[in-house]
């Protein structure tokens, strides 16, 4: 903290802390100033801060669907796009939660996603997870990349789909769905909330929970920056440092 209004009471002059400041339009920026009730908390102890940074994006996001789909410990629960920021947050939190993780991913990111903790690996490079006749009680597709009809299909009866990604059509085809059988789809735009960081912080702080950077950039470069992470295929998160 470089400044704090005379308001104040929850934080001071100088607490390191991370957090979201949300969607908006505008440009990238050393400084911002913020709400003290905003989505903010101190830093986790253990980690850098530019570990620290990535965590809300994916952190948040993979909480907030977990949370709504009211994940269980003993579930079975498939993670599509395990290698991104999301995927990333996401296996850890359900294995966290107690679940039975299935991550997909491609053959360049195999260790990665074994070293967060999945039971069972899927290369979707060798192996087509739709046809091998196993079912879930929870698919997280992290990625929006055509998961809808066959993620329907491995579903247990009362199964939920989370498409963390989906666009207009598909959230009014999985209300559709969520409607008319027993199965339910889960989509929308997530809410960030303080209390969340701060879970994730305690998770972090515990081991729990790990942030994945691949690689860092200098402010000056943020044009790169996107053009790598446009690709699609970044593993876990890119982050920015500023002197
Ligand atoms: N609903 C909300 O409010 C909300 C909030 C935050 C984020 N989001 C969305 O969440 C999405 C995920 O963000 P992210 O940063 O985690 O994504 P990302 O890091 O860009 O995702 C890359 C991941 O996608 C995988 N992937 C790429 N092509 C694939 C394919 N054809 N099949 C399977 N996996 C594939 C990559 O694995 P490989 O490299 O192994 O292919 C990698 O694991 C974004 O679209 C973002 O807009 C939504």
């Amino acid at each position: 903290m470089e400044g704090v209004g005379k308001d104040v009471t929850l934080l001071k002059m100088g607490d390191q802390v991370f957090g979201s400041t949300g969607m908006a339009f505008g440009t990238y920026a050393a400084y911002k100033s913020l709400p003290e009730n905003g989505v903010l908390a101190l830093k986790p102890q253990n980690i850098t801060h530019q570990e620290a940074a990535v965590i809300p994006f994916g952190g948040l996001t993979a909480l907030h669907f977990l949370k709504k789909a009211h994940i269980k410990s003993g579930q079975k629960v498939l993670i599509y796009g395990a290698s991104g920021a999301v995927g990333t947050a996401a296996i850890q939190l359900a294995k966290y939660f107690g679940a039975h993780v299935t991550g997909v991913w491609s053959t360049a990111n195999l260790e990665l996603v074994k070293a967060l903790g999945a039971d069972h690996v899927i290369d979707y490079t060798q192996e087509d997870f739709t046809q091998n006749g196993i079912t879930y009680d929870v698919i997280f597709d992290t990625v929006d990349k055509s998961l809808f009809s066959p993620g329907l299909k491995l579903l247990n009866e009362r199964g939920i789909l989370i498409l963390g990604a989906a666009g207009l059509s598909k959230m009014l085809q999985g209300l559709w769905v969520s409607l008319t059988s027993t199965r339910k789809v889960i989509t929308g735009v997530i809410s960030e909330k303080a209390e969340d960081l701060i879970f994730l912080k305690e998770l972090i702080e515990a081991g729990k929970l790990k942030p994945v950077i691949d690689r860092t950039y200098i402010l000056a470069h943020m044009a790169e920056a996107h053009k790598y992470v446009e690709k699609g295929h970044k593993k876990g998160n890119v982050a920015i440092t500023i002197n």
